[in-house]
């Protein structure tokens, strides 16, 4: 995989003139969402147990291209894929198919269950680059058929709820039991911040206000880049271990918050606190005691880390990132054997200040933190090392260097 040089359409052009072939939609009528994908520097697995973790939107994600219509149904294509999905908005959505179409099926379900009703839908072309990369494009997605049911109907949705209805949909809809740290990231994230997401204070309903910080990088220091190295496995994440480790890490809480004196209808890491940890972390045996060591040390990354970010040390904040990295291996135990190969790659090349898997780690990327003059040529020499190692996977195998970006909106 390597990127265009030449004759390259922006993907929302793209998007628009399949709509207007499509539907014969007028050019006047179009609106757009623009939706990013996202990167998680620090804080790995540690959103679904409360934790505090952090973010960036980057300059790349989907853009739904849409003709809002009267009629009570969606119409929606995505460019690269045959095929089109169909839907009422004003009746319940049939079961998930394990197609992309679940994610316009599970943003119907999420807005009726929550009460909203739908009378208007549209006619929509979502691009998809860089998907089953592990940047998040599923929340992306997800958040563009939201914005845009929530646009044609006129319904004014807080950003908190779109993070809900967001986890509606993959939590509810399809099974995953993963946290907010992806629908936060999309919504919340400006360019050269930071974006600190205190999941606990989230869902004890504290909103935005109280849960969603962001953290200016030093104005006057120049910006690292972001490298996303695409290791070239793409395998779905509910087929990987996501949901047992994450009953490991309720088990693990279960047995603190038992040796504590306390109790929780849903025991999560978060709900323990750093001290009885200390104290009863010997109780804990095997994977729950592995996936409890994750979360403490995580938890003291992410706040060294949003410090080392504040000052614009980049080099203390890279081997944090690269700590996170061999943490989620040796503690969380994700990570396919050539994500794992590129992640050691990555941390023994000069000009790389630190890495670790971008998303759940199963599959799709690592991100590194680069020093921005040689960022391209430190991105050859690891990928060019990674395709002699995993010949399997070198065809599908690339890198991009991304920018922090601003957060999801329409337009
Ligand atoms: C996936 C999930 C997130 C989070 C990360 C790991 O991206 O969707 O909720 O758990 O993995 O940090």
């Amino acid at each position: 995989m390597t990127e265009q040089a030449t004759s390259w359409t922006p993907p929302q052009e793209q998007a628009a003139g399949a709509l207007i072939r499509l539907h014969g939609a007028p050019a006047g009528a179009l609106r757009f969402v623009w939706s990013p994908y996202r990167i998680c520097p620090l804080g790995a697995h540690i959103d679904h147990q409360l934790g505090t973790v952090t973010a960036l939107a980057i300059d790349r994600g989907t853009w739904l291209a849409f003709w809002p219509w009267d009629r009570p149904e969606v119409a929606v294509s995505r460019l690269g894929h045959e095929g089109q999905v169909r839907l009422r908005v004003d009746e319940p959505p049939p079961p998930a198919r394990g197609d992309w179409g679940d994610y316009l099926r599970g943003a119907v379900q999420a807005l009726q269950q929550s009460g909203w009703r739908l009378r208007r839908g549209f006619a929509g072309v979502t691009s998809g680059e860089l998907t089953e990369a592990g940047l998040s494009s599923s929340a992306s997605v997800g958040l563009a058929y939201l914005l845009a049911l929530e646009t044609v109907n006129g319904l004014e949705v807080a950003p908190e709820d779109n993070v809900r209805l967001d986890q509606a949909i993959e939590n509810g809809y399809l099974g995953l039991r993963n946290g907010i740290l992806d629908q936060s990231a999309i919504l919340f994230s400006r360019r050269r911040h930071l974006t600190v997401i205190d999941c606990r204070r989230f869902e004890a309903g504290g909103g935005a206000a109280a849960a969603v910080r962001r953290v200016p990088a030093p104005s006057g220091v120049e910006q690292p880049r972001w490298l996303v190295a695409l290791s070239g496995v793409t395998r779905a994440i509910l087929a990987t271990g996501y949901n047992q480790r994450v009953a490991e890490c309720e088990a693990a809480a279960r047995v603190l918050l038992e040796a504590a004196g306390r109790r929780a209808e849903r025991p999560r890491l978060g709900l323990v606190t750093p001290e009885e940890y200390a104290r009863w972390a010997d109780r804990l045996a095997g994977a729950p005691a592995r996936r409890a060591r994750h979360f403490f040390e995580e938890m003291r990354r992410v706040a060294e880390g949003v410090e080392a970010w504040a000052a614009g040390d980049w080099a203390r904040f890279g081997r944090l990132m690269t700590e996170s990295g061999r943490s989620s291996i040796e503690n969380y135990e994700c990570g396919s054997e050539p994500l794992i190969d590129l992640y050691r790659l990555l941390v023994a090349t000069p000009g790389v200040l630190g890495a670790r898997f971008s998303g759940a780690g199963f599959r799709g990327c690592c991100v590194a933190l680069v020093e921005p003059e040689r960022a391209e040529a430190t991105a050859r020499e690891v990928m060019a090392a990674y395709r002699q190692r995993q010949p399997a996977w070198a065809e599908r195998a690339g890198h991009v260097i991304v920018e922090a970006a601003d957060g999801a909106c329409v337009q």
